[in-house]
């Protein structure tokens, strides 16, 4: 993994950094491609040719025909795409410490610990792991004959896991686990929640062994913000909404709502909604004023509760034109961009495998 160094700010002054980027993206014409994920703000938005949820941008990287991607997310997002592009295609973060801070509750290393414990007696366990996770762990999942997931499929990911092994281990998000489980009808006492507080050393062996699902305790820090108390006193100011919210949400939110998706999903929920509906939405604040600016007059779209994601707000107008103009300056010294993403070559084959075992069941 790259070092994730602080960059220099753009010297662009900010009232032209919009029309900067416009005018870099003119003159790299097809050889750039700017994508951003749902959550971006609006001014970064307004800069991607495609803009997608976490599945949709991992499957269109990887048969984009351009140079350069310039991926305006998440550092686990643009890693997968630096993974899965085209050779020869380069894959650029204009915020090299965006992370993802439910990415960080799972390291490879302990993952790797946990996989020995769990599999010490011959069982045989099939890691899961959610696209929010670092390409170690996608590599360890991957050696472990284990798949990648993301919101989006993770139902079809954990139905072929659960044939394809003795037990599966889902990580790191345990609300996304525990919901899949649900809809799937998993039932409870074949499920445990792993005990890592101390590292591996605290798991309950026994405990795992019985079970068939096993659950890393991490969880997102947005989406658990969302509970029982905002959907009902949505539903009591504004009776007949729809609440739709992500299915990183704890499981009592996402039992209560009336959907539950993908980013993606939730905005087909909305744009598909009868004229005049209320919505309740339960994801990330950028895309719900997103959705509630777009449908102004025709549907109400109202936050469950206003919930950020820091790690996604850190890429701004700014931001993309600096990395844009250090990009252009190293073509024309044929230099690399500070802003390319770096695989380690050791991941590549096995993060790879993984990854690739989840887009050949969702192609
Ligand atoms: P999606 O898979 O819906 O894009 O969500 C990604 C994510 O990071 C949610 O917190």
């Amino acid at each position: 993994m790259q070092p994730r160094t602080a960059m220099p700010a753009s010297t662009a002054p900010k009232r032209n950094a919009g029309e900067r980027i416009e005018e870099l993206r003119a003159r790299f014409g097809a050889d750039l491609t700017v994508v951003g994920h749902h959550y971006q703000a609006d001014e970064v938005v307004a800069h991607c040719g495609l803009c997608g949820d976490s599945l949709e941008l991992a499957r269109r990287c990887a048969t984009l025909e351009t140079r350069h991607i310039m991926f305006c997310g998440v550092y686990f997002m643009a890693e997968s795409a630096a993974l899965l592009a085209a050779k020869g295609v380069r894959v650029h973060l204009p915020e090299p410490s965006a992370e993802c801070s439910m990415a960080l509750m799972s390291p490879a290393a302990l993952l790797r610990e946990v996989m020995k414990k769990l599999t010490r007696n011959g069982r045989k366990v099939i890691p899961l792991a959610y696209v929010n996770s670092s390409l170690g762990v996608k590599a360890v999942a991957g050696e472990f004959g284990g798949a990648v997931c993301t919101s989006a499929n993770a139902g079809m990911m954990l139905e072929w896991a659960l044939l394809e092994g003795d037990a599966v281990l889902f990580l790191p998000d345990k609300n996304l686990g525990w919901n899949t489980a649900d809809a799937l009808g998993l039932p409870e006492r074949d499920r445990h929640i792993l005990r890592i507080v101390r590292g591996a050393k605290a798991l309950d062996t026994a405990a795992a062994d019985r079970a068939r699902l096993l659950l890393w305790p991490g969880f997102c820090s947005i989406h658990t913000r969302f509970n029982l108390r905002q959907v009902e006193r949505l539903r009591s100011e504004h009776p007949g909404a729809t609440v739709a919210v992500h299915p990183e949400c704890v499981p009592a939110v996402a039992a209560t709502a009336d959907a539950v998706g993908s980013t993606a999903f939730i905005i087909r929920c909305v744009d598909e909604a009868p004229d005049n509906a209320v919505l309740g939405i339960g994801t990330e604040i950028n895309l719900v004023e997103r959705l509630a600016r777009r449908h102004t007059g025709r549907v109400t779209v109202l936050p469950l509760v206003e919930s950020a994601c820091t790690h996604m707000a850190q890429t701004t107008e700014d931001s993309l034109c600096a990395a844009l103009e250090a990009l252009s300056r190293a073509e024309g010294t044929g230099e690399e961009s500070p802003y390319r993403v770096r695989i380690q070559s050791e991941l590549r084959a096995p993060a790879r495998a993984a990854l690739e075992r989840m887009l050949e069941r969702c192609a």
